[in-house]
């Protein structure tokens, strides 16, 4: 996490800068001058030491612990000076033989402007390096994978401009779940009005968008349809890159709208259609460690809530209802193994059987407890199997990621389950489905310049 310095904590700063650099004190900070600091586990584990004169940032001293080195921590200062400070350009002096520097600086669009002969001490020259401001990148964000319609612009993949949504959950509600024809229909009917209130809002006009991200895939077919053609008339018709954006990154993504995402990170996605404990050592890099053998944990929140006459959405009326309960019912194992799998169809099975037999038997059940009960059992499940994950990579930065992720009992399970591990949880808001995750996930995409053409068709 990186934070600004206030000048009565320079001398924790300058403890560690000493041993990151002998030579530096005290002295070497002026008033003028300001830090940022990388903190991992609470402890600094880089800073940034500038000053900003007439719109000239100048970078005085960049140091990164050497453990922590490689690790995109020095890019994501960089990042941080270009979001959060005004300036016009930013230069620096390197010395000429630290060639790990200007290779970085020369990756991150720095230009060499001059040499200075004699510059350090020692006698030895510096590279004066200098980059203009990096312009800020508007992505508008579009989803229309199942039940929102919802279109977001989002600044350089983190900053949240506007979201409007459309949610039909009113509409599904009467039928107990979505009802994917009438999804559709109501996304087409709805994709411009949407639209419309998202640029209004957001007081940016088309020309300051620099792409147009859509979700392409998995969802519902013909609700993809629908965001997926306006998402190319947009980009056909103002002339901008098309960006194809799968779901469940969006969800990932989502992280980095509250905090940028720390690589490498152990991810926990729950949502109506996958469990799955993922690895990220960078972006875009995907691994799965282990993954639901049957149900996913929100499809069961369903289940659950169908059992005991909730209405749709189930997951946050049981996560409601398990509030006011106790987990009194035994329920059984969900899977008794040290693998990184779940499974929960017996869990689920074992609440259907016991609310039928009480039924036939015509005894009463609380559904308070049983809510309870089910969700003590499944989220106990999931914190196993994520604390095994954590011992096994050694990986201590956890996102968690999809709807089941605005659980409340999860959350606090998470936070109070592993003390050590930094977690980040989404907004509730950016749980959901949303157009800004899916805007937040295109960033990287847009950076990489991976962009579609208007042959994108959904699944893809
Ligand atoms: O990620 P999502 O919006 O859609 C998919 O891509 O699947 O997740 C929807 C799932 C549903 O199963 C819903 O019941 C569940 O997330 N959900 C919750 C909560 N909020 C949504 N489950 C438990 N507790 C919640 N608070
Ligand atoms: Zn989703």
């Amino acid at each position: 996490m990186i934070e600004k310095l206030n000048k009565n904590e320079y001398t924790t700063v300058l403890e560690l800068a000493k041993k990151l650099n002998q030579k530096f004190s005290i002295d070497s900070i002026s008033p003028n001058d300001q830090i940022i600091v990388y903190k991992e586990n609470n402890d600094v584990v880089a800073f940034l030491q500038f000053s900003i004169n007439f719109e000239v940032l100048d970078i005085i001293n960049l140091y990164v612990n050497e453990v922590y080195r490689n690790k995109q921590i020095a890019s994501l200062m960089l990042e941080y000076l270009n979001n959060n400070y005004l300036f016009e350009k930013i230069m620096l002096e390197v010395r000429t033989s630290n060639f790990e520097a200007i290779n970085f600086y020369k990756f991150h669009g720095f230009k060499l402007v001059r040499t200075i002969k004699n510059y350090y001490s020692n006698g030895e020259s510096a590279y004066s390096l200098e980059r203009k401001k990096m312009k800020d990148v508007f992505i508008l964000g579009i989803e229309t994978s199942c039940d929102e319609t919802s279109i977001s612009i989002v600044k350089n993949g983190c900053t949240e401009i506007y979201t409007s949504t459309n949610t039909q959950i009113p509409t599904h509600k009467k039928y107990g779940g979505v009802v994917p024809e009438l999804a559709s229909r109501m996304h087409t009917e709805n994709i411009l009005t949407v639209f419309e209130d998202c640029m209004m809002n957001s007081k940016l006009t088309m020309d300051d968008i620099d792409a147009i991200a859509v979700t392409s895939n998995p969802g519902l077919l013909g609700s993809l349809i629908v965001g997926v053609e306006f998402a190319k008339t947009l980009s056909f018709v103002y002339d901008k890159p098309l960006i194809s954006v799968n779901h469940l990154m969006g969800h990932i993504y989502a992280n980095n709208l509250t905090n940028k995402i720390n690589f490498p990170t152990l991810g926990l996605i729950v949502s109506g259609g996958h469990t799955q404990i993922i690895k990220m050592e960078k972006d875009y890099d995907f691994q799965i460690l282990g993954e639901t053998l049957d149900d996913a944990i929100g499809e069961c929140y369903d289940k659950v809530a169908r059992v005991l006459n909730l209405p749709y959405p189930g997951g946050p009326n049981v996560d409601s209802y398990a509030r006011r309960g106790k987990p009194v019912y035994d329920m059984p194992k969900c899977m008794d193994d040290d693998s990184l799998n779940f499974s929960f169809s017996g869990l689920k099975s074992f609440i259907i059987n016991f609310a039928n037999t009480k039924k036939m038997k015509g005894e009463e059940i609380n559904k308070y407890d049983l809510a309870a009960s089910f969700q003590h059992s499944a989220v106990e499940e999931v914190i196993r199997k994520v604390s095994l994950a954590v011992k096994q990579e050694k990986i201590n930065n956890l996102i968690i990621a999809g709807g089941v992720s605005a659980n409340s009992y999860l959350r606090e399970k998470l936070s109070t389950s592993l003390p050590n591990v930094n977690l980040s949880v989404p907004k509730l808001s950016h749980c959901t489905d949303n157009g800004a995750m899916i805007a937040a996930a295109a960033y990287p995409l847009y950076l990489n310049k991976s962009f579609s053409d208007l042959t994108l068709n959904p699944g893809k």
